[in-house]
């Protein structure tokens, strides 16, 4: 029989992906599971985030950030970035990631990751 439960996440598996973002000089990495499309078009892409990630106000105040699809060579990073906060440690230095320059908006990508998706914050739940 069909039981009840509470709301929740029911959608596995989830690919893990690996959001970069900056504000001024601040640049940071983390690793985001909640994360797909919303639209072709216009084209509009979607990150969950909670309030208490060191990332949420750098984005919410540079207004920009980018999903990084994630490799095989990119697993220990995506890890990693996923449980520690960029409050603590550079990341990018401890993982070794090479950052580039985004070329729409001003915000960091990883060079290792074969897919750039450049994103302008548009609105949030709060
Ligand atoms: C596989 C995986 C998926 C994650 N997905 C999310 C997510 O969708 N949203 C979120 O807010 N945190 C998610 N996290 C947790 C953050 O990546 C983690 O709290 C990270 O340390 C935040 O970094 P920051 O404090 O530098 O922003 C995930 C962690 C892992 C390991």
């Amino acid at each position: 029989m069909k039981q009840s439960w509470k709301p929740g996440n029911m959608v596995y598996p989830l690919p893990a992906v690996m959001v970069t973002c900056r504000d001024q000089e601040i640049d940071n990495v983390f690793t985001v599971a909640w994360t797909g499309t919303i639209c072709t078009n216009p084209p509009m892409a979607y990150i969950s985030v909670r309030p208490e990630r060191y990332s949420y106000n750098l984005i919410k105040n540079s207004g920009v950030f980018v999903i990084n699809l994630t490799t095989k060579k990119l697993v220990k990073a995506t890890d990693f970035c996923g449980v520690r906060s960029g409050r603590d440690v550079d990341k990018f230095k401890e993982m070794h990631l090479e950052k580039e320059e985004a070329k729409e908006i001003n915000c960091p990508v990883l060079k290792d990751s074969p897919v750039n998706i450049e994103c302008k914050y548009e609105k949030s739940k709060s």
